[in-house]
């Protein structure tokens, strides 16, 4: 999985019965500890942190609906924590409660501009306590399911918007659907591996794979004509072929500027723009040349080049994954970036989808990919 929703878990004020919710206490005093855990065990599953360090190292592993942070602490003190929570984009979307003996108005203000829920002050009042912990998980849970629900709604209207793409296309159809598959695999292997890592996370990857399916969409500006032309384009046709870099570019840029946060769309316009770049820059629009191709503009070329050769297409059977293979392996350092075309290579069965296994074993490759293998 490329994210952790921390939600998903019945709150214990909806009564259904489910496991309680968990609450992570942060306090360098043993003894407040374990006053706090004594008011709160009834009602959610307790664990405790003796500073921020071991705090950090805990939702690392487990992510726990709410935490309550003291702000008096030795070496990380509790803003410090949540500067380090709110780099993380997991953790940074637990909701924070700080619980300190520093109720002074300027403590308060600082701690609620850091980006913490609520800020009560010790010694607490217990209900008030356990009415705001309830408040703000089930706050965070709502806010969580809308988030699923609008990227729910936004990634239906990608896949509608590509449908409509691939229905005038020369793709037998599901072409998006594969390749946005085979950026998610690729960039999971890369992740898995520590390549790519100045330039890639799994944030990050879960923005490209979304925004994947919105890769050719300039091929709206195209006419049918040259998007269901049999054979190869003559230069003008090629040319206007290629001008759906462009066109996709513009088209994304004009979504993302009515729609700022939506951070996807920023991949979106990079791989629109520059997935026909090539490694050794002889690619188009720009002829960017090796790191300057975005890596998520990498990432697509390879998912995309491989399952333009293994489609049947208008001008050519489907080649098979053998023969696709070599022509990719052809590509390495000249068409593709090397390091991404050899964890391809070792990994390229992952790519085979075994439906489509039965290509045509005697076809063979284009012989001019750029003209042919109409990405
Ligand atoms: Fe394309």
């Amino acid at each position: 999985m490329v994210t952790d929703n921390p939600r998903n878990k019945e709150s214990f004020a909806n009564g259904g019965g489910e496991e309680l919710p968990s609450v992570l206490v942060v306090d360098d005093n043993l003894a407040n500890l374990k006053l706090v855990k004594g008011q709160l065990s009834d009602c959610y599953r307790v664990s405790m942190a003796k500073s921020g360090a071991q705090a950090l190292q805990m939702v690392s592993k487990t992510t726990p609906d709410l935490i309550l942070l003291d702000i008096d602490m030795p070496e990380m003190d509790g803003f410090e924590t949540m500067e380090r929570l709110k780099k993380h984009d997991r953790l940074g979307r637990i909701p924070v409660i700080y619980l300190t003996a520093n109720n002074d108005t300027e403590t308060e203000v600082k701690a609620l501009e850091s980006g913490a829920k609520d800020f009560v002050a010790k010694p607490f009042q217990k209900d008030i306590l356990r009415h705001r912990i309830s408040l703000h998980i089930r706050f965070n849970q709502y806010q969580l399911q809308l988030e699923d629900t609008v990227r729910e709604l936004e990634d239906s209207m990608v896949a509608s918007f590509s449908g409509l793409i691939e229905c005038r296309d020369e793709n037998t159809g599901g072409h998006v659907v594969r390749t946005r598959e085979y950026v998610r695999i690729l960039g999971e292997l890369l992740l898995r591996k520590g390549l790519c890592a100045e330039e890639l996370d799994p944030t990050e990857l879960s923005l490209i794979v979304r925004a994947a399916p919105l890769h050719d969409i300039g091929k709206v500006g195209v006419s049918d004509a040259i998007l269901l032309k049999p054979g190869k384009l003559n230069d003008d046709e090629y040319e206007q072929m290629k001008s759906h870099t462009i066109i996709g570019a513009k088209i994304i840029d004009k979504m993302h500027k009515r729609a700022p946060t939506q951070r996807y769309l920023s991949y979106a316009k990079k791989i629109a723009e520059s997935h026909h770049e090539r490694w050794d820059g002889t690619g188009y629009p720009k002829g960017l040349k090796g790191k300057d191709i975005p890596l998520c503009s990498r990432i697509m070329a390879v998912a995309d080049v491989y399952d333009a050769l293994v489609e049947h297409r208008i001008y050519r059977p489907a080649l098979s994954h053998e023969v696709a293979m070599t022509i990719m392996t052809d590509g390495k350092g000249t068409i593709f970036d090397p390091v991404l075309l050899d964890v391809f290579e070792e990994n390229n069965r992952l790519f085979r989808i075994p439906e489509r296994n039965g290509g045509n074993e005697a076809a063979e490759g284009p012989d001019e990919p750029e003209k042919t293998a109409r990405t």
